[in-house]
């Protein structure tokens, strides 16, 4: 770990790079394959997530400030778009928040960091919303 100032850091660096989000991503599935509130989300996943897991956590490192390699891979991200064939309410982003709430909180430190990112990711939840208000 760099004994720099910390401002300098990416988030990536100050939570360790790919272990630690390796790990959030294996526990936010683990997460939404059991908490009862996400079991619609869950279901709106394919069966098996394993491709999933890879790419979220391509995604997650770069948007962390690390190697960017899910643009390298699939381009730009234009996550709204990918996301547009699954209906996505407001009950829909409230699991998807809750379920990495919770693998952040097993997964991540500092606590700040963890927070930070939370903070960070409940906005871009709820831009991928495509359901009109009031429904859901
Ligand atoms: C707000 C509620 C959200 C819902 C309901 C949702 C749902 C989904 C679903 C159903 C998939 C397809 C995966 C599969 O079929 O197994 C997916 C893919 C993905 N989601 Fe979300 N998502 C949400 C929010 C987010 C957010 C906030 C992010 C970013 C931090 C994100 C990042 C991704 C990525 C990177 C993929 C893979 C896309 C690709 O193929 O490139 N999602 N999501």
């Amino acid at each position: 770990m760099s004994t720099g100032n910390t401002a300098e850091l990416t988030v990536y660096e100050r939570i360790g790079g790919a272990g630690p989000i390796d790990r959030l991503v294996e526990a936010f599935y683990r997460v939404m394959d059991t908490l009862p509130e996400a079991r619609d989300l869950r279901a709106i996943h394919a069966p098996d997530l394993t491709e999933t897991k890879r790419v979220l956590k391509l995604y997650l490192a770069q948007w962390m400030g690390g190697p960017a390699d899910y643009s390298a891979e699939r381009g730009h991200p234009r996550l709204r778009a990918r996301h547009l064939g699954f209906r996505i309410g407001t009950a829909e982003r409230d699991a998807w928040l809750a379920c990495m709430a919770r693998a952040l909180d097993e997964t991540i430190e500092p606590a700040d960091a963890r927070q930070a990112i939370l903070a960070a990711l409940t906005p871009l939840a709820d831009w991928m919303r495509n359901q009109p208000e009031g429904r859901n």
